[in-house]
């Protein structure tokens, strides 16, 4: 057992999908994998293991931020030995050219944050996603029809940022902004492991436009799949 994560060895699968909320990992279980059990509910952040298409799969929740996504994601690496992590989440659009219920499979993620300078002693990493999960992901989108575009987001400290961020970063052709995913590959390179982060928009920030409560739903199950398969074909 690890401190934030009540599982005994062996009851998470080598591969975890990663929704912020934790209701989200509930909702995926029960739709998606065959005998699901719970394995923690240490602050109502639950996960849970079962299988999809006859491989063991788990979902864990990340809760929201690097910090958060980031303890999770150590304990799972270290202490459980987990080798692919896909996160699914949703983002907002900073490109014009993006609708909500597109979907950003994120190539790299830049960030405000300070996490890496501070563990990399002031350099800049550029962290990227894991090119198998990445083109297994983007073959699963085009043979299911999802619109999808690959590129880079960035991953904010700051919800509700006060700066002028969003203008740089659209300047340069970042394409949304989550606040997870530049933790996630970042650990997962230090660690070895594998991961890729498939985000659903949410939000057409310049336009204001969001995502009915219907396509919500929809979407987030399209995400899953995706997800799922690309979990065990990888
Ligand atoms: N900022 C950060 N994270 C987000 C946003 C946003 O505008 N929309 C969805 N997740």
């Amino acid at each position: 057992m690890s401190l934030h994560i009540g599982a005994e060895n062996g009851e998470i699968a080598d591969r975890v999908l990663l929704p912020g909320d934790p209701l989200r990992a509930e909702w995926i279980a029960k739709k998606f994998l065959k005998d699901p059990i719970c394995y923690s509910r240490i602050r109502n952040m639950f996960g849970f293991t079962g299988s999809f298409r006859g491989q063991r799969v788990s979902i864990q929740g990340s809760g929201m931020g690097a910090p958060s996504i980031s303890l999770y994601l150590h304990e799972l690496f270290v202490d459980y030995n987990v080798q692919i992590a896909i996160r699914v989440g949703t983002c907002g659009a900073i490109q014009e050219s993006l609708r909500p219920r597109d979907l950003i499979l994120a190539i790299t993620a830049s960030t405000d944050s300070a996490i890496n300078r501070r563990a990399l002693n002031g350099l800049d990493l550029a962290p990227n996603a894991d090119f198998g999960l990445l083109s297994c992901a983007v073959t699963e989108a085009k043979q299911r029809g999802l619109s999808h575009v690959v590129g880079g987001v960035a991953s904010m400290d700051l919800f509700y940022d006060t700066t002028d961020a969003l203008d740089r970063f659209k300047e340069y052709g970042v394409l949304g902004l989550e606040m997870e995913t530049s933790a996630l590959y970042s650990l997962a390179l230090r660690h070895r492991r594998r991961a890729l982060s498939i985000l659903t928009v949410s939000d057409q920030i310049l336009t204001g436009e969001k995502l009915s409560a219907e396509d919500r739903e929809n979407s987030l199950a399209d995400m899953a799949e995706l997800a799922l398969m690309t979990a065990i074909s990888a």
